[in-house]
């Protein structure tokens, strides 16, 4: 299975054999572990304990220290009965919520559509932030946001906290569900500059969110700036590790379902834990996201060039993904592979799935065009003749 295979590769050469991605077998595997997540501790504890491959690590140690315990932590926290509505003003104080789940999925398409509500209503987030962007509409546009069809914002709704309390959180569709896509990263949304005119309005200062600019989430408490890109998920089933920096393995489709379940409760203050089936089915919905299909290339010369320079790292069996590379062997700024929340040193390869589907690229979005990643020499410094250049250009718009 692809999600078995962590390497660190280097290099170039050898035959590229596309294949498509083959989220089957992903979920075959997970539907066979369902019971193991929902009801078997120590199960969980060894998933968590694969996936965090740097123990010593801040981010690391506050899982390993609270989840899956035998005795105590997070799965002593009461279950919260998620209860959302859309978002469709400013002034909704009073509102009718529908649980997120209504009840246990049994097939395979009842899970998946568990999953993609999860993915577009459930609440990951809140911040005294979000409420007042959703409380002044006078900066969505600015802010990139979105309405849907029916009016409501993408990516925010209404909640109830366990205190009873009217909230307003943000949903996995508000960074990964650009045009109404999951998976497909927005780009345009602005949360950097939603903070700073939020920091304005209370007089505090805004300087390290200006810096954040849009599609770019600095998602760590590390005490420095820096931001990273919001990933499409198209390849999500296909990556050996999560994040820029590498620092989630994606040892088993499992690792994916504990991040999401920590994430939310990291997220939610520590007050509650999500029903294990949410985070479970939000898994196996973002494992079976496939980037949308493209026009074939003209030839093949762009495919051959990218079998010589390219597949030694950005593996064409698994989504053009591969293992970690020393960030200091890349043209890449190494800031972020040295966060001390989250740094491992390197950057994880990422799939290349939908990358036609638009830019910037590279996890500090420095690289506006396919033209500019190449033309700035990635990935180490080397440079491509002219007849390079533009067949892996018409080859990289292919995917
Ligand atoms: C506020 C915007 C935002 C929201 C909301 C959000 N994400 Fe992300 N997501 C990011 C950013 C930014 C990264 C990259 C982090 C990094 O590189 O360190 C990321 C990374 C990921 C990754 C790793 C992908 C990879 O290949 O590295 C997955 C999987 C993911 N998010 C899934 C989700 C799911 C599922 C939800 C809903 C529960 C969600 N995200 C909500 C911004 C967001
Ligand atoms: C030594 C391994 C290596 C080789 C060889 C390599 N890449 Fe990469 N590639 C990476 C890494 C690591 C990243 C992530 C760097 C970052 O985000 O800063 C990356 C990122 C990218 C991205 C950005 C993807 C995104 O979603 O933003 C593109 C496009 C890309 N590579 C294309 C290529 C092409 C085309 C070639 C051949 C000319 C190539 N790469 C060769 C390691 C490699």
């Amino acid at each position: 299975m692809a999600f078995a295979i962590t390497s660190t590769l280097l290099g170039c050469g050898g035959e590229v054999e596309p294949v498509a991605p083959e989220p089957t077998e992903t979920l075959a595997w997970m539907e066979s572990h369902t019971d193991d997540f929902l009801s078997d501790r120590a199960w969980r504890r060894d998933r968590l304990e694969e996936t965090l491959w740097r123990p010593e690590l801040p981010y690391a140690k506050k899982l390993l220290d609270n989840y899956g315990l035998e005795r105590g932590g997070w799965d002593l926290l009461p279950v919260l009965d998620v209860m959302v509505a859309p978002v469709h003003g400013p002034l909704e104080v009073e509102f009718e919520g529908t649980p997120v789940m209504a009840e246990r999925p049994e097939s395979r398409e009842e899970w998946l559509a568990l999953g993609e509500r999860v993915f577009w209503s459930m609440p990951m987030r809140r911040d005294a932030y979000l409420e007042w962007v959703v409380a002044n509409p006078q900066v969505w546009d600015d802010v990139g946001l979105t309405r849907q069809e029916d009016g409501s914002l993408r990516g925010f709704v209404r909640y109830m906290d366990p205190r009873g309390r009217a909230k307003v959180g943000i949903t996995c569709g508000l960074c990964h569900g650009a045009q109404g896509e999951p998976g497909h990263a927005d780009l345009d949304v602005d949360l950097g500059m939603a903070r700073a005119l939020y920091m304005n309005a209370r007089g505090l200062d805004a300087a390290p969110f200006d810096a954040w600019g849009p599609g770019r989430v600095d998602v760590t408490d590390d005490g420095i700036t820096d931001a990273t890109a919001i990933p499409n998920l198209w390849g999500a089933s296909e990556q050996s590790h999560f994040n820029a920096s590498g620092v989630v393995r994606v040892a088993t489709p499992a690792s994916a379902a504990v991040r999401f379940e920590t994430q939310y409760i990291i997220n939610h203050a520590f007050e509650v834990r999500p029903d294990r089936a949410l985070p479970w089915a939000l898994a196996m919905f973002v494992m079976s996201l496939e980037a949308p299909e493209t026009a074939p290339a003209s030839s093949s010369r762009g495919e051959e060039v990218f079998g010589q320079l390219c597949s030694g790292c950005h593996d064409p069996a698994r989504g053009y993904s591969g293992g970690l590379i020393d960030a200091a062997s890349l043209t890449s700024d190494p800031l972020v592979s040295n966060s001390p929340m989250r740094g491992t040193g390197s950057y994880r390869v990422p799939s290349l799935l939908g990358i036609s589907s638009g830019g910037p690229y590279l996890h500090d979005l420095s690289a506006p065009t396919l033209e500019d990643l190449l033309d700035d020499g990635h990935p180490a410094g080397a440079e491509l003749t002219e007849g390079e250049r533009d067949d892996l250009l018409e080859f990289l718009n292919t995917l």
